[in-house]
Formats: structure tokens, C-alpha cells, sequence
């Protein structure tokens, strides 16, 4: 019986032409990095499970693929990068020159339910920043994001980015008097009105002990439209609302601001997020988050260490590729070689070798054809890797010190000696 060929459920394959996409987007991912002065990082993509099992009810802790090794240690392949740049930043402690700019495009793994644009396994492009305590920061990383976006075609009318401030919700504990401890827990849970029924999210609010008036207050805080209405609400100098009107100051100096929309229902599920947090959406409205991200001020703390100001963003490659689909803007990427090598029998072989070498020496791509075949084979051979030029090497002419080059697209064919070769 032939074995189940599929991989496992949720995960991909990536053959040659899926391979050829993901390195065409993740060109882009590096090249914006770039422009923006981001230096590239990596960690292993498997971690001591304790890096994640944060006690707020996030789904992506439940979510964890965790395992013990043959050691007994407790491990998990990383379902974010967050925790281990995190832990990359404690390592070298002082010693980092700050501001730190750092981005990675690790594979990360959740045991998700599947929907569209979300699977087992993703690439996740993430850039973040440490030692910068002002929106400032974030509105770098928002400039990039709008620059990865203009880069692959897609403007303002189709992609736009919901802004919050958890600080917000903050007010929200100190008008019930729920203890800051529970902060994380109370954004986790808020964020589930995204998914869930509010009487579901109501049922678990009085669960976990809290004040159910909670509820009522951020239907109230979610019902404040506008940025002016919400400062209204709470006071221009409430720092949530600071914060996010020195944010949209920026985006204006950055020529981005018609990509910005302010939406207080915006919280993000991940415990860590303190203050700012945002998530680009499709206009369309079809397809689920296209990247999230915010600020995470004590994530240190919370591994022992000293904090530091930081915040980030985390980019899948599913949504996006699906969005790119739908908008027909994804790139015809051929995998196509230069020159194709053919020689017409075995005595030549040796010479089709030197030919081969002399050409890669000079940098193109060569696929010398190794078996013996015969010429008609070639042809189609060439036509298929869609090469430029065939270079055939066939007794006669290489007693005249010749190889024959046929130019595939235009058909004409020449002999030419090595050198003009
Ligand atoms: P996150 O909101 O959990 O944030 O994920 C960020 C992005 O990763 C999502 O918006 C989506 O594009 C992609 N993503 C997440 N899960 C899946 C999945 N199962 N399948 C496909 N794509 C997925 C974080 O992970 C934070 N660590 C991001 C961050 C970096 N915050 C600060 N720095």
C-alpha cells in the first residue's frame, strides 16, 4: 500500500514554483527591511516550551505543538518570534547598542483550526524595535508596512490599518477597580468579541471572577468612533489618546495617514501588547488579519529581566498571497536557465563539460543535459526549462573548434567558436 503522500494536515510542500513565490515575497520582506535600516536575526525553531505557556488564556497557548524530548525537557516548535527576540535582547543584556532594529522571517507553528490564510505552519515576517519608548517608533514600522504594500501594488483603497492604544482598555480597570495584574487577561478575553457572541465573552468574564460591568464599559469605549470623540470621552491628555494623536501626526509626516483608520475595538489576542496596537485588513473584507503587531513594554520582565521599551509587527505569507490572488497581482516568476548544454554523442561529453564550466564561470545558469538523447529530446528539453539559448555540440563543427547556439525565442542559429561563445 503506497503511504499517504499529502504532508501533515495544515502543512505545505513548496515545489519548485511555490518556492519561487515565497522567495519573491520574502524579497521583498528583506529588501523593506533593508530600506529601513532592520538587520536580520534567526533563532531555533524549537524552544523550551516555557518561552510561551503565558498564563492569560491566549489561543496561541493553547494552540502550542509541545513535546518532551528524549532528555524530559518540556520544549514547543515557536508559534511566534516575539518571545525568542525577547530572549535573544536578555542574552546580550546591556551590552546591545539601543535602539535595536532587528527583523527575521521565521516559520512559525500553531495547531490551528483551518480557514483561509491560516494553517498549522507560516512564514512570518517580523520587524520590531527595542529601545525607542515613543509612537515614533511605530510609525516606522507602519512606513514600512505601507512600503511592503505600494511595493506588491496594493494602495490604501485595498489594504487598510486598524489603530488601537490598550490604554484605552485601561481605564476601563480602574473604573471597576480590576487589579493591573489582570490587565493581560482582560485584553485576551476583550479581543474575543471579535470571534465570539458577547454573551459568550460576558459567561467567561464572570468566570474568571471579574466585574461583568465590564462588559457594558467597553461596549461603551468600542461605541466612541472617532479619535476627537474618544478624547472627548477619556481627555486629551489621557496617554492613550496622546499616544495614538502623536501617532496620526506622524503617518501625516510620512505622507501615510490615508492607510490609518482609529477602530477602539482593536485589541490583538496576544497577552503581551501594552499600549499602541494595530492590524492591516483587506478592504474587501474576505480574508482575516493581514499582519499584527503593538507595542509589548514589559515582556522582559515577565522572563526576569529588566524591560525595555519595544514594539513590532508579525506579517504572515498565507493572507497575503491569498489577497494578491484575488487581486490578480501576483508575478508570472519563471524558472527559466540560460543556456542548455547538448552534445550529440558520448565522445563529446568532455568538451560539453568544459563548455558548461566556462559558461557558469561567467555566470550564467547552465543545465547540461547528462544522459545521452537524442537532439529532437534536447529541443523539447530546452523549451520546457524555457532557456534562452541551446548550445549544441556536434562532431563536425567541433573539429572546426565550433559549438552551434540556436536562440530559442527568435529560432536563428550560428556557429561560434568558444571564445565568441
Ligand atoms: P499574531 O497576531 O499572532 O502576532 O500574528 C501575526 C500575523 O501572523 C497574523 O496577522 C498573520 O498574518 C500571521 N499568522 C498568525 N497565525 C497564522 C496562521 N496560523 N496561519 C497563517 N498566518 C498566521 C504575533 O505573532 C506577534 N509575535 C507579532 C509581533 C512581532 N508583535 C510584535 N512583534
Amino acid at each position: 500500500m503506497m503511504m499517504d503522500l499529502a504532508p501533515p494536515r495544515g502543512t505545505r510542500d513548496f515545489f519548485p514554483e511555490d518556492l519561487r513565490l515565497r522567495h519573491w515575497l520574502f524579497g521583498h520582506f528583506r529588501e523593506v527591511s533593508r530600506l529601513y535600516g532592520f538587520e536580520e536575526y534567526d533563532a531555533p525553531v524549537v524552544e523550551s516550551a516555557e518561552l510561551y505557556t503565558r498564563k492569560a488564556g491566549e489561543e496561541i497557548v493553547q494552540q502550542l505543538y509541545d513535546f518532551r524530548d528524549k532528555g524530559d525537557r518540556h520544549l514547543a516548535l515557536r508559534p511566534e518570534m516575539t518571545p525568542s527576540l525577547a530572549r535573544m535582547v536578555l542574552q546580550r543584556g546591556k551590552s546591545l547598542p539601543l535602539p535595536l532594529k532587528w527583523f527575521s522571517i521565521p516559520q512559525c507553528w500553531r495547531y490551528e483550526r483551518m480557514t483561509r490564510g491560516r494553517r498549522r505552519e507560516h512564514y512570518q515576517w517580523n520587524l520590531d524595535v527595542f529601545g525607542v519608548a515613543g509612537p515614533e517608533a511605530e510609525a516606522e514600522l507602519l512606513a514600512a508596512l505601507t512600503t511592503f504594500f505600494t511595493r506588491v501594488d496594493l494602495g490604501p483603497a485595498e489594504v487598510g490599518i486598524k489603530i488601537s492604544n490598550r490604554k484605552i482598555l485601561q481605564s476601563a480597570l480602574k473604573k471597576l477597580a480590576i487589579p493591573t495584574e489582570r490587565f493581560a487577561e482582560v485584553c485576551v478575553l476583550v479581543d474575543k468579541l471579535e470571534k465570539l457572541p458577547p454573551e459568550a465573552v460576558r459567561a467567561e468574564v464572570q468566570a474568571i471572577g471579574l466585574d461583568p460591568a465590564l462588559m457594558d464599559f467597553v461596549a461603551e469605549l468600542f461605541s466612541v468612533g472617532e479619535l476627537d470623540a474618544m478624547a472627548g470621552f477619556l481627555g486629551e491628555d489621557h496617554p492613550g489618546v496622546a499616544e495614538l494623536r502623536r501617532l496620526f501626526a506622524l503617518a501625516g509626516d510620512y505622507g501615510y495617514a490615508d492607510w490609518l483608520r482609529f477602530d477602539p475595538s482593536l485589541v490583538r489576542g496576544l497577552a503581551y501588547y501594552t499600549g499602541i496596537v494595530f492590524e492591516a485588513f483587506d478592504r474587501g473584507a474576505s480574508l482575516r488579519a493581514i499582519c499584527g503587531g503593538g507595542r509589548y513594554d514589559r515582556l522582559l520582565s515577565t522572563f526576569g529581566g529588566e524591560d525595555l521599551p519595544a514594539c513590532g509587527l508579525g506579517f504572515g505569507d498565507a493572507v497575503i498571497v491569498e489577497l494578491l490572488k484575488d487581486k490578480n497581482l501576483l508575478p508570472a516568476l519563471s524558472g527559466a536557465v540560460d543556456d542548455v548544454v547538448f552534445c550529440f554523442n558520448a565522445s563529446l561529453r568532455a568538451p560539453a563539460i568544459q563548455i558548461a564550466h566556462h559558461l557558469r564561470q561567467q555566470g550564467r545558469s547552465v543545465d547540461l543535459i547528462l544522459e545521452d538523447r537524442k537532439i529532437k529530446w534536447a529541443f523539447k528539453h530546452a523549451d520546457s526549462r524555457q532557456a534562452s539559448r541551446l548550445v549544441l555540440l556536434a562532431p563536425d563543427e567541433w573539429a572546426a573548434g565550433k559549438v552551434r547556439v540556436k536562440e530559442l525565442k527568435t529560432g536563428a542559429e550560428q556557429d561560434l567558436s568558444v571564445e565568441q561563445l
